[in-house]
């Protein structure tokens, strides 16, 4: 039998294939707004409730709930299999299609494995850091520039002791296995043509890198001495995307249950100066420069960023290009302000100088985002001169134009207003029409800003929400397909269309995350979850697993997936109405996002499950893993507390804490 299609080619061919091209090649599509419209081929109808999205690369129909992506249309109507589905789509773009014999749950196995083997390595240099004979000079040098003890615990400060194979012998084992993890890692520098393998970090304080859930996913290494490069860190893996990752975050997340504010650094050391004086509230990037989405990421933890810059050319220009990739993320109700520290000062030299009070008299002092725009915008501009203004208004309209519509963009407006003398509304239109070609193509597909500014606020509900929303948020998540429409249905359609589509907290985060698999990292705690028996919260972690493995996976390319895997299953069927939910624009309370949408419901979802679960059952499904992580400690802590004074309660916590001894024996 031929081996399976690489899920890589399925995911390519639906990138390359346009589900619009390929529905309209069988049956009459037209335009209705952001999506397409036709009358429906798989039930009899008169008036169109056929959609097919193409920012989704989907389709469904709000009257017979058919639905899918490319290849299920295909399958659909052509009425062929799968493969043959793939085939054709394949001839279309003129592919041929491969064939394998591996498994795809072979890549998700592996990345567990990673996360495992870069445990085992900061253990090791956790270790080497109290026994290795060379210990002395990196405690010294830890000593000497400060740091307690209790400081270099809490960031897992470690040491990789001089020589060459170190990590390679002790982690490594001489298992081939284990050594292509530990390179896949980033763990090891490989020369296939010298056909030499030895340890990246030498002779370094190690700082263990972790994600949202604390898991170590690479390290920093830095010198001893006055050596270079003064600061290494682990190339990209599959589990280590710098420019996603923080550096501090897990760690302020432990210590703060509420971040009303984040301070963005340069440097580890600088995080974990401050936080050794009590400012737990430090990120910085890992040597990479600002994006999006540590933006993004950032902003759903806090609503405040300052950024602490040194005051020297490098600090300022690194300022300028963290402005210009803040501005596309300023939303109404985030902000952003600037710190720049005099020259030769960092956060780390500072806070020891003048104290955390000193240094949060400093950061209140911090410029705000707008003025050291304008401050930027208006250099070397004589603004007092006709000509300066008309130059001013020139250089801030791009900068204005990539600030999402909101109140904050009508405040820089009034600004650049009062300082040009152009009156406002006149601005406005010549902002508009100041796009790059980048915004231009941005604004082509987004609603127009009528259309959302048009939106209806939260109390214009429909009263059937208001009345859910006031008791059990998520209880039960009922949605009516008409509410919100583009407005183009006929009233036969939205008569239809009032049968109402329930949705269970399960059910609607599942939706979400398909819809937005960037959520996934928002998922912590899972132990719960896992001791569920409920098929709609199974589905919501496989699905979980799946779009960990796979980051990049669109709504299309999941249900591809699952239809490969599962084939044409209820679950598939499942997940395809759910895909779909967003087409049906669910009521969302204005100001919100995914993100919180998607935290409210999974919070609600947990409690439900916590109350269902008895203490003890929980308790006792917690004692039986092997390793506990910080969440699952920490959830022992919190279910040693409701115990009672009860014998099996006082039982209970015996077990516990012969548990929780156990457990910090082994790290
Ligand atoms: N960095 C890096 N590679 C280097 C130098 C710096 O990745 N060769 C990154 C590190 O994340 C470092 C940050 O840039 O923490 C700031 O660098 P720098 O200001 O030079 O160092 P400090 O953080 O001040 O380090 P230290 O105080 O330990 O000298
Ligand atoms: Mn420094």
């Amino acid at each position: 039998m031929a081996g399976r299609i690489p899920q890589s080619f399925i995911d390519d061919l639906l990138d390359r294939s346009d589900i619009v091209d390929i529905v309209s090649a069988r049956i009459d599509l037209k335009k209705a707004g952001k999506s397409y419209k036709a009358c429906c081929p798989f039930h009899d109808e008169k008036t169109p409730s056929f959609t097919v999205a193409q920012d989704k690369q989907f389709y469904y129909c709000f009257g017979c709930g058919a639905g899918g992506n490319a290849l299920g249309f295909v399958m659909a109507f052509d009425r062929v299999d799968f493969v043959t589905a793939i085939e054709m789509l394949a001839g279309n773009a003129g592919l041929e299609v491969p064939r394998e014999a591996q498994r795809d749950s072979v890549q998700v196995a592996k990345k567990d494995n990673l996360y495992d083997i870069l445990e085992q390595s900061q253990q090791y240099f956790r270790q080497q850091l109290k026994q290795h004979n060379g210990a002395a000079t990196a405690v010294n040098y830890l000593k000497n520039r400060g740091l307690s003890g209790k400081v270099a615990q809490q960031f897992g400060i470690g040491y990789a002791p001089p020589g060459w194979d170190n990590l390679l012998k002790a982690v490594g084992a001489g298992d081939p296995g284990k050594l292509q993890l530990l390179d896949e890692g980033g763990m090891l520098v490989t020369k296939p043509e010298e056909s030499k393998q030895y340890d990246r970090f030498r002779h370094r304080i190690t700082f263990p890198i972790r994600d949202q859930r604390g898991r170590t996913i690479g390290f920093g290494g830095r010198v001893l001495d006055d050596s270079t490069p003064k600061y290494l860190n682990s190339p990209e893996t599959p589990v280590f995307h710098k420019g996603r990752e923080l550096y501090g975050l897990y760690e302020a997340r432990q210590k703060l249950s509420n971040i009303s504010q984040l301070i963005m650094v340069e440097g580890y050391m600088d995080v974990i100066a401050l936080a050794q004086f009590g400012i737990h509230n430090a990120v910085a990037t890992l040597g990479t420069a600002l994006t999006a989405d540590h933006l993004q990421k950032l902003f759903r933890y806090t609503s405040e960023l300052v950024f602490c810059f040194d005051g020297d050319k490098a600090g300022r220009r690194a300022a300028e290009r963290s402005l210009e990739v803040a501005l596309p993320q300023m939303r109404d109700g985030v902000s952003c302000r600037f710190l720049f520290l005099q020259e030769g000062e960092d956060p780390d030299t500072l806070v020891r100088k003048i104290g955390p009070e000193g240094f949060n008299r400093q950061l209140s002092r911090a410029q705000p985002l707008s003025e050291f725009l304008f401050e930027q915008l208006s250099a070397g501009i004589d603004c007092s001169s006709a000509d300066g203004k008309a130059r001013l208004a020139k250089q801030a309209a791009p900068a204005i134009n990539s600030i999402p519509q909101g109140v904050f963009r009508q405040l820089l407006l009034a600004e650049l207003a009062e300082r040009t003398g152009i009156a406002a509304e006149q601005l406005k239109e010549y902002v508009a029409s100041h796009q790059s070609p980048g915004q231009r193509r941005t604004a082509a597909t987004a609603p127009a800003s009528s259309h959302s500014s048009s939106q209806p606020p939260a109390s214009a509900l429909p009263p059937e929400y208001s009345g859910h929303l006031e008791n059990d948020p998520y209880a039960d998540y009922e949605f009516d397909p008409s509410d919100g429409g583009e407005g183009d249905y006929d009233a036969a359609q939205q008569r239809r269309q009032r049968s109402k589509m329930r949705l269970s907290s399960a059910q609607f985060v599942t939706a979400l995350l398909l819809n937005h698999p960037q959520l996934a990292e928002l998922v912590e705690q899972r132990e719960l979850m896992q001791l569920s028996a409920d098929p709609e919260l199974k589905l919501f972690l496989r699905l979980l697993k799946v779009v960990e493995a796979n980051p990049h996976y669109k709504p299309s390319n999941i249900i591809a997936y699952w239809m490969g895997t599962h084939g044409a299953s209820e679950e598939t069927e499942q997940l395809k109405k759910l895909a779909a939910m967003e087409l049906l624009q669910p009521p969302k309370q204005a100001g919100r996002d995914d993100d919180q949408e998607f935290l409210d419901a999974l919070r609600h979802l947990q409690q439900k499950l916590a109350r269902s679960q008895p203490a003890g059952q929980q308790i006792e499904q917690l004692l039986a893993v092997t390793r506990a992580s910080e969440a699952q400690i920490k959830q022992l802590h919190k279910l040693w507390l409701s115990l009672s004074a009860s014998e099996a309660d006082e039982a209970l916590k015996v077990k516990i804490k012969q548990y929780l001894a156990e457990q910090r024996a082994n790290k």
